[in-house]
């Protein structure tokens, strides 16, 4: 058995993805929906065993960590006093042949050039104007461009506004956050947290992002996972440093490799932030943001004190004083997470002279954790196969497969990463017992039916 060493392409990973049902192009049926995706059968295992493990991760393990799920639609005041009706841009130019609209900080990193969306209008232009004849437009191949402008990346509606004018829209949320800081003094007046003190949230967010690209690590439509941890300001950059150190574990605690992990620090800073790193991962096309943990100092719950008129503080009983926390914060997207882990699982071997695709995914994530595969058809088998399906499908989830030849049937499964595969054969039905088949190294062992579900609580303990 041979293990295939070079760097599994982005197309293969979409291949992957439709052919096994993680993932479906949006309204594929009607030419498709740029920027979004659907998630299939097994994506939706994979998604949920991904936001159950950061849950685990960020809540369940934390005394100091709280859950919460507050609406994509807010008060359309909140974007204003954060910031984000004016500032949540990214630089746009557009072709002046055909009229395609590029993401600039983009295209100019395409060509080495480095330029920040945080920049202001002037400063990204000048650097456009000097280099922007070193790019082609991905339609028309002319090397046109107008200048920059920025571009809004909100995405409004109009729930609740009767006018048809659009006058006031509101907003779908850009990023899960905001619902954390609003309901702040609610989370405090309602619970028996005390400073320090992080909520968690995971759940949709919204871009008009200008060109959607790498299939889920840009999308239009994502969902995050965010935690806010709540501060006061001599601690901050301490307790950032151990966020720092506990994402990290809990990113490996995935299963992904971790030469393919790495960190990031920020080069331009906002100028409330202290610190701000991303964790990066290996993707098809090179190393790139999978997760951010930032110290945003006081600003976030200083822009909503003044935005509301009402103080965002926080009452400190033990020292008798009132201060508005400092925050840090961990975020990392769904999609880039799946995609990260599809990535790290990708593995082809060859196996008698054929080339075996498997998803070499951790066993806590992997959308099916064991299928049941009855020889053939025949009532005798399929009987008692079915009886063991449905008494592991309370311990596990579980596919039943009888279609196709068993070899067929294992390909399948090691596609979308099923740790193990049961057959349940003739000799069953004498010897009372199940033949187990590994995934990764494809070794097969015979075990007692009676024995089966502790031997396979056994594999699958953490
Ligand atoms: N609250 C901070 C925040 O939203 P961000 O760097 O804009 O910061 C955080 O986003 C994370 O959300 C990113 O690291 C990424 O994992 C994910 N993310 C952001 N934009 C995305 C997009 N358009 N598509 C998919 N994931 C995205």
């Amino acid at each position: 058995m041979e293990k295939q060493d070079e760097k599994v392409t982005l197309e293969k990973i979409v291949s992957l993805a439709k052919r096994r049902g993680f993932v479906y192009p949006s309204s594929e049926i009607y030419g498709g929906f740029a920027g979004v995706y659907d998630f299939g059968p097994m994506g939706v295992e994979l998604e949920n065993n991904i936001k159950a493990h950061w849950w685990k991760w960020m809540v369940q393990k934390r005394r100091d960590i709280v859950g919460l799920d507050s609406g994509i639609f807010m008060s359309p005041k909140i974007w204003e006093a954060s910031g984000h009706t004016k500032g949540f841009s990214d630089p746009m130019a557009e072709c002046k042949e055909c009229n395609t609209r590029i993401r600039v900080d983009k295209a100019l990193e395409e060509v080495g050039v480095t330029a920040d969306e945080k920049m202001p209008e002037e400063e990204i232009n000048k650097i456009w104007d000097e280099n922007k004849d070193k790019i082609k437009c991905a339609k028309c191949g002319k090397q046109d461009f107008g200048d920059v402008r920025k571009f809004n990346l909100l995405v409004q509606s109009n729930l609740g506004d009767f006018t048809e004018k659009g006058e006031s829209p509101a907003y779908l949320r850009g990023e899960t956050c905001q619902g954390i800081y609003v309901n702040f003094k609610n989370v405090v007046d309602s619970t028996h947290v005390k400073l320090p003190f992080g909520i968690a949230q995971v759940g949709k967010a919204f871009r008009n992002e200008i060109s959607p690209r790498q299939f889920l690590f840009r999308g239009r439509e994502f969902e995050q996972m965010e935690m806010q941890y709540f501060l006061e300001s001599e601690v901050e950059m301490d307790e950032f440093e151990k966020l720092k150190e506990y994402r990290w574990k809990a990113t490996l605690d995935l299963g992904l490799k971790e030469e393919n992990l790495r960190w990031k620090k920020h080069d331009n800073l906002v100028f409330y932030a202290k610190d701000a790193w991303d964790i990066e991962y290996n993707y098809p096309w090179g190393f790139d943001e999978m997760e951010g943990v930032h110290a945003r100092g006081n600003y976030d719950l200083t822009q909503h004190s003044e935005g509301c008129g009402k103080d965002q503080d926080y009452y400190d009983q033990e020292n008798n004083k009132r201060f508005i926390p400092h925050i840090i914060e961990s975020s990392v997207g769904v999609g880039r997470t799946v995609l990260a882990v599809l990535t790290d699982a990708y593995t082809e071997e060859e196996v008698n002279g054929e080339v075996r695709v498997v998803l070499k995914l951790d066993k806590k994530i992997a959308p099916v954790k064991i299928a049941i595969l009855p020889l053939s058809k025949k009532e005798e088998l399929s009987k008692p196969a079915l009886e063991l399906f449905e008494n592991l499908n309370e311990h596990f989830i579980c596919q039943y497969d009888d279609t196709q030849s068993i070899g067929k049937r294992y390909r399948r499964q090691d596609e979308i990463g099923t740790p193990y595969c049961i057959t349940y054969d003739f000799d069953s039905l004498e010897d009372e017992a199940v033949t187990v088949r590994d995934r990764d190294t494809m070794e097969q062992e015979r075990i007692k039916i009676p024995e089966l579900l502790s031997y396979l609580q056994e594999k699958f303990r953490m």
